[in-house]
């Protein structure tokens, strides 16, 4: 492991204040570049490059390991992907205000030795919250780069003692289709679920999030705790969690059943394998205006390329 990822305990208060990432945003308005909005609407995949405008950076204070500057709150906190609300990226915040994520619990159980199930504020004593500045690489081809708070999910699954036929893990989203009216669709089958392989699921990188920008996980953003595995396209990184299951079985995952031809369960970010409909080559990051190539696992390959040695990652999309 390459100690460039070895994360140190942060307390909010020591994390650069909102408003220092907030200026970068007010310096792209002052140059007159209609950034926000625009670049948002070219999101899709299949939408236009804007390529004729002037790069603008006014030079965040932190970066990813790569050199990449973080997007801003108001940007990760104002396009999401939460199918439970809406399958309008820009309509899920409004959406998710009344959204309540108190009290809150996860069961950890299944083939596990010490089930238990945690209240979130466990959750936030038992484990030091960190810092994890990761890409998000959304498999519909846009990326940010987001400052998380939280833990490793290595740390949550030792506690409850994995069974030896514990092979897989399996994660479901909060159904209460009372307050999020996207479950009423008949098209997906709720609850949103997701899995890893236990090896993926122990891996260093893989945290459960509680918080992002040093504040508490944003209703939108999948509060109050959610998966990120960021080698993986966004789509594994699921929200609101309230179950997880150590299991021996392959889990089902809401997207590959769904489209089981576009949404395979391994899901690593890989430039070589196409999207049906798309290209994966390359990615538009929120807030900038040309293209950038797509990193193989998203630019984790140092930590994760071992996970699957052996295997053809073009069959295991
Ligand atoms: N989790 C749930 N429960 N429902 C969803 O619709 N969308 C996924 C993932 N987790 C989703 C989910 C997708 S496609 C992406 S790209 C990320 O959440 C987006 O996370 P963000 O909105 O915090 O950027």
């Amino acid at each position: 492991m390459s100690n460039r990822f070895k994360s140190v305990p942060v307390r909010s208060s020591e994390i650069t204040p909102k408003h220092v990432y907030l200026s970068r945003r007010d310096f792209i308005k002052a140059a007159g570049v209609v950034a926000g909005s625009m670049a948002l609407a070219a999101c899709a995949p299949e939408a236009a490059e804007l390529t004729d405008a002037p790069a603008v950076d006014a030079g965040s204070a932190k970066t990813d390991e790569l050199g990449n500057p973080l997007n801003s709150y108001e940007e990760i906190t104002n396009y999401n992907n939460y199918y439970e609300f809406s399958t309008n990226k820009e309509a899920v915040a409004p959406l998710a205000r009344n959204f309540n994520p108190a009290p809150w619990t996860v069961e950890v159980g299944g083939l596990a030795n010490k089930p238990k199930t945690f209240g979130v504020e466990d959750l936030l004593s038992l484990f030091t919250q960190e810092e994890r500045i990761y890409r998000l690489r959304c498999v519909e081809a846009w990326s940010m780069v987001i400052p998380w708070m939280g833990f490793p999910l290595a740390s949550l699954l030792k506690m409850v003692e994995p069974a030896s036929d514990a092979k897989y893990v399996r994660f479901e989203t909060v159904y209460r289709p009372e307050e999020m009216k996207g479950q009423g669709s008949p098209f997906y089958p709720w609850p949103y679920q997701e899995g890893l392989r236990i090896d993926e699921a122990m891996n260093e990188l893989a945290i459960l999030a509680t918080g992002l920008y040093g504040e508490a996980m944003p209703s939108q953003n999948g509060a109050p705790i959610r998966l990120v595995v960021p080698w993986k396209y966004g789509f594994k990184s699921i929200k609101s969690i309230v179950k997880i299951e150590l299991t021996d079985k392959r889990p089902e995952t809401l997207w590959s059943t769904v489209a089981p031809n576009e949404y395979g369960f391994y899901a690593n970010v890989n430039p070589e394998v196409d999207h049906p409909r798309w290209s994966q080559s390359s990615e538009r990051r929120i807030g900038e205006l040309s293209r950038k190539p797509t990193l193989m696992f998203n630019g984790y390959g140092e930590q994760v390329a071992n996970l699957y040695k052996g295997m053809d990652l073009s069959l295991h999309y």
